[in-house]
């Protein structure tokens, strides 16, 4: 190359690994077939090409590079480089971190929320609470899913990332309480969707490192495998299929970190597919950058219409998430979900403790309760031992590791919908999202029925050694109240109900799905509806939220469709 192009290229090339996060020391990867995609051919061509090397991506790849070649692109970098960063004690730093190489991407839904969605290898399950619970029996027959191959893919699933939880003082308390207050039966450790209250899996160890559907990877053939990280899919390619009449996936163009763009292609031979597994906000997008969606929309947007369909970005939902944070007297364990409650009304209540905030987070936290303990005090609606623990409450909640925890709720479903449009045609950007929480009523009904069980779970005698006992569970709620939960409008606490806490403190659980849901935009297969040669397999095809949380079902989802396309692939003839 010439002088003038190394004079470019060298600067771009250090400034560009460091932009993302590499370092020159930590450049041995954890699987030979592991690459940045700086270092990708300007060309190549693959059986099947994944889009997404997420949660559902992962373990969809390992599988089909038993039987054939796999070609995965994630636009995100390796979760392997600090692993340090994932670990129990990081979840809320890593999630809140807005530099460019964070693996999480924030955005804000049109319903005030914050929110974010992954940017790594792994995806989800890289910045995820860990909990993993499979989907009822229910869940998968209704889905049309082989149950006895759902079975055995979170079997498979299991065996390499889940443990069983170490279950110390907060969450043995939040358990028995949920016990106490009625949440029956208890079913011990169990990975089963079942009503009451159990303890579930884990995708953390027991020193608190993190195992991702990354380390699904070590299942996968690695002659037939190239993953390539920081591959930002912008495109896929259409050509026409004049015997079957439609149009035909083929490739996709996709940027390195270089600004580069490369293509992917199909090897030439029919059973040959690409595979969208972008995840619920990344699929639908994709599909519309590429020509699929409604065609109206489209056009606004100067892209060509591939297939009109009207139904990609519909049916995007998040299940609600409402807390209540509860100081504690004495210190407590550094814990993400471990026990759940599933209740008969629709509710599931889950916990965490001993979260470490980031310093900005503490000073904000500060502030709000400064605020709130001088407006409680002013109005001295508390006896005097009220405004000592007020004080502590001040004190436990700014540390940088709370003394203390949430207790959480999530409502199944949702029924409640909404829809995802683009904002501008750049992969990298996030569209506008919009999830109606609670529009629903049956979903406010739920949230309230839940509410009132975690009231009641903090009341109970098993969660008492956590509780300040002159503070009212009220005044923990008045709290949340004046916490910047989001951006929705809030009401003044006279108007104040469980509904309107439920409506105005919503959260995310980060569970959201939709966009491309099986029936409507992809059919019991998978396949797109309409098109030849492509599928999306992820969060992006629920219509609810599977289990009480959903990332063993996606995981087991990418193991199940992988041994289904190549059972199809190799017994020809066979329907
Ligand atoms: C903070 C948080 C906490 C959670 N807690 C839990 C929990 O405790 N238990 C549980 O079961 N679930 C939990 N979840 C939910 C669960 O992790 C997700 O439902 C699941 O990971 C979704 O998987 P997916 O494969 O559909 O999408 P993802 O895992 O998001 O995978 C999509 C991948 O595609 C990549 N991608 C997107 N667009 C492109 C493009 N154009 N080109 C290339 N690559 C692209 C992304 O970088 C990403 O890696 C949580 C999620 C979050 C964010
Ligand atoms: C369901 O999956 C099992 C295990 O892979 C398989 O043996 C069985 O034939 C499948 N059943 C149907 C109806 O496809
Ligand atoms: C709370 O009251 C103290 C003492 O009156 C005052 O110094 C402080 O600024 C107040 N804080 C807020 C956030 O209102």
């Amino acid at each position: 190359m010439g002088w003038w192009l190394k004079q470019f290229t060298l600067p771009f090339l250090a400034w560009s690994l460091i932009f993302n996060g590499l370092s020159y020391s930590e450049q041995v990867p954890k699987y030979t077939f592991m690459k940045d995609a700086t270092s990708a051919p300007p060309i190549l061509s693959y059986d099947y090409i994944i889009i997404g090397g997420g949660t559902c991506g992962c373990p969809l790849a390992a599988t089909l590079s038993q039987g054939a070649r796999v070609l995965v692109l994630e636009r995100g970098g390796s979760p392997y480089i600090n692993p340090e960063k994932i670990d129990i004690n990081n979840f809320v730093n890593s999630l809140s971190d807005i530099t460019p190489s964070s693996f999480a991407q924030q955005f804000i839904s049109r319903d005030g929320v914050l929110n974010a969605r992954a940017r790594v290898l792994g995806g989800g399950s890289v910045l995820n609470a860990g909990f993993y619970s499979r989907a009822s029996s229910k869940y998968i027959r209704e889905s049309g899913w082989n149950e006895t191959l759902a079975k055995e893919s979170y079997k498979w699933v299991e065996k390499k990332v889940v443990f069983e939880p170490p279950m110390m003082q907060w969450q043995s308390a939040v358990r028995n309480g949920l016990i106490e207050v009625g949440v029956l039966p208890y079913n011990g450790f169990n990975l089963d969707h079942m009503h009451g209250t159990k303890v579930g899996g884990t995708i953390f160890d027991k020193n608190g490192k993190r195992h991702t559907a990354a380390d699904l990877l070590e299942y996968a053939e690695p002659r037939r495998i190239s993953v390539y990280l920081h591959a930002t899919v912008h495109k896929i390619l259409f050509n026409y299929n004049t015997e079957k009449r439609r149009p035909q996936a083929y490739g996709v163009i996709f940027k390195d970190a270089f600004g580069i763009m490369h293509r992917a292609y199909l090897n030439k031979k029919s059973k040959n597919e690409i595979i969208l597994s972008a995840g619920a906000i990344g699929s639908p997008q994709l599909l519309m950058l590429s020509g699929i969606g409604p065609a109206s929309h489209l056009h606004v947007h100067g892209i060509k219409v591939v297939l009109d369909q009207p139904l990609v970005g519909q049916g995007m939902a998040d299940n609600p998430m409402n807390v209540v944070v509860v100081p504690s007297p004495i210190p407590v364990e550094v814990s993400l979900v471990q026990t759940v409650g599933i209740t008969r009304f629709g509710s599931f209540i889950e916990a965490a403790s001993g979260l470490s905030f980031g310093h900005s987070w503490s000073e904000r936290l500060q502030g709000i309760f400064e605020f709130v303990s001088n407006q409680t005090l002013q109005h001295s609606m508390f006896p005097t031992k009220t405004k000592e623990s007020i004080a502590d409450t001040i004190g436990s909640l700014t540390n940088p590791t709370l003394k203390g925890g949430v207790i959480l709720e999530k409502i199944m479903g949702p029924r409640s919908t909404g829809h995802l449009e683009l904002l501008t045609n750049n992969p990298n950007d996030n569209p506008s999202v919009t999830f109606n929480y609670f529009k629903d009523p049956a979903d406010l009904r739920m949230c309230v029925e839940g509410m009132k069980t975690i009231i009641d779970v903090i009341n109970s005698n098993a969660f008492s050694k956590f509780r300040y006992h002159n503070m009212p569970v009220q005044a923990l709620i008045d709290f949340m109240l004046h916490l910047p939960m989001n951006s929705r409008p809030k009401h003044s606490s006279a108007a104040y109900s469980l509904e309107q806490y439920c409506i105005d403190t919503v959260l995310t659980i980060w569970h959201y799905h939709g966009g491309c849901q099986s029936g409507k935009v992809v059919d019991h297969n998978f396949k797109v509806i309409g098109v030849e040669a492509l599928r999306v397999i992820d969060g992006s095809t629920f219509y609810r939220s599977p289990g009480t949380n959903p990332q063993a079902t996606v995981m087991m989802l990418g193991r199940y469709m992988g041994e289904k396309i190549l059972k199809k692939r190799f017994f020809h003839g066979k329907k």
